[in-house]
């Protein structure tokens, strides 16, 4: 039997099910996989309608080898296994040695750097993608940016990511994963480390009041601009729409440069993944479109020109489901427009990315000067 083209991994998660959701929309073939087969029939037999969707479950070990064998024959790979700081080396070697593209939903800056630089290269040799955070989080502002750089004369781009909802258990443990990890923002195509444990102040278009944002580990945009012709300032802020929970990560943050970099590298990730426990230890309810909101805003300067692009959204989870299985979609189907490390936008498109965000209302652009 012919192999199916895309191979979920991580289907069990909140994000992994939702991919395998918007991969049945685009009737794509898959192959669900995941440490526990149990655990994946389970949370796919409430995928409404799965019963026409191609696809197989298949239980794996996340050793190297195992996956390389399940993912030869394949064309591309969909990485939901998170934080992928700690669980993302693995997949992406096996992906290359198995031949496959490889997208990822992170959106960790020091993970996007370790592809780029020590994957990048490898992958485009073989004419294969590797695309991390290929998700909302950052494609939604990649989009707006890439608009942005339309109007020509920009060469400085501040970005703020922000979404309302209850983050799974997966997206809580890189919260707090990325806590010790080295936060860039770009300064004349240099990487330069954003202080540690600030918080800042942020508007958004459509709020009055103020929101609470963090450098977050920093973000792709830096990474994905470190060498870009026209662009050489980027800095990106983020986080919830939720000020409690800002605090509560801004607060973390301080109390682990106080008492908890001291500590060998093991106790670290021990005390982080056990205060993301405490604040998320299951899985939160599905997405309601009227509750959780998304706002992504790109400002652009240059010497003597300004542009803005808002990217009003919903649903920052199903956004991740459906832009992953977009890009798989292609995958499956095309070459990707750039191979080695690419940005969405730049594998895939920005105008392309936003039609099919358009198409399931799930985000909307506009543009001011
Ligand atoms: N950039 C973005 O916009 C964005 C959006 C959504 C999610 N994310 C990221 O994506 C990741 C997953 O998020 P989620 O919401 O899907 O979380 P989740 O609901 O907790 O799911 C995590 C998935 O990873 C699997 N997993 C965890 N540890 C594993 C390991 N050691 N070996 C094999 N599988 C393992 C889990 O398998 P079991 O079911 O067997 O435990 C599950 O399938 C997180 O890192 C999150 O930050 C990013």
């Amino acid at each position: 039997m012919k192999k199916r083209p895309v191979v979920v991994y991580g289907a069990s998660g909140f994000s992994g099910r939702l991919v395998a959701e918007f991969l049945r929309e685009y009737h794509v073939p898959f192959i669900a996989a995941g440490r526990n087969r149990g655990r994946i029939q389970e949370v796919l037999s409430r995928v409404p309608g799965v019963e026409t969707a191609d696809h197989e479950t298949v239980e794996v070990d996340g050793s190297v080898d195992q996956l390389t064998k399940l993912f030869s024959g394949a064309k591309v790979v969909c990485n939901a296994v998170g934080p992928l700081i700690y669980y993302g080396p693995q997949v992406i070697e096996a992906s290359w040695k198995a031949g496959c593209h490889y997208i990822d939903i992170s959106g960790e800056q020091a993970w996007i750097r370790q592809v780029a630089e020590n994957w990048g290269p490898k992958f485009a040799e073989k004419g294969l993608l590797a695309a991390p955070a290929t998700a909302y989080m950052s494609t939604a502002s990649d989009i707006a940016s890439r608009l942005c750089l339309e109007a020509g004369g920009i060469d400085t781009l501040e970005i703020l990511s922000m979404f309302k909802g209850m983050p799974t258990f997966g997206s809580t443990q890189t919260i707090f994963a990325v806590i010790p990890t080295e936060a860039c923002y770009l300064e004349q195509n240099e990487y330069k480390v954003w202080p540690r444990a600030q918080a800042y102040e942020v508007l958004a278009p459509g709020s009055i009041q103020t929101h609470l944002a963090l450098p977050w580990g920093g973000f792709p945009h830096p990474v994905w601009y470190k060498d870009h012709p026209q662009i050489a300032n980027v800095r990106t802020l983020g986080g919830l729409l939720d000020r409690q929970i800002m605090e509560t990560v801004a607060a973390t943050e301080k109390h682990f440069e106080e008492n908890i970099r001291p500590l060998p590298e093991q106790e670290q990730k021990r005390q982080l993944a056990e205060m993301a426990n405490s604040v998320q230890a299951g899985t939160p309810p599905r997405e309601n479109t009227r509750v959780h909101r998304t706002i992504d805003v790109v400002v652009g300067r240059g010497t003597t020109n300004s542009v803005q692009c808002t990217m009003f959204g919903t649903c920052a989870y199903r956004q991740t489901g459906l832009v992953q299985a977009f890009a798989a979609h292609h995958l499956a189907l095309a070459a990707p427009r750039k191979v080695g490390f690419a940005s969405p936008c730049e594998a895939f498109g920005h105008r392309e990315l936003l039609q099919a965000l358009e198409n399931f209302g799930l985000s909307k652009a506009k543009l001011s000067s």
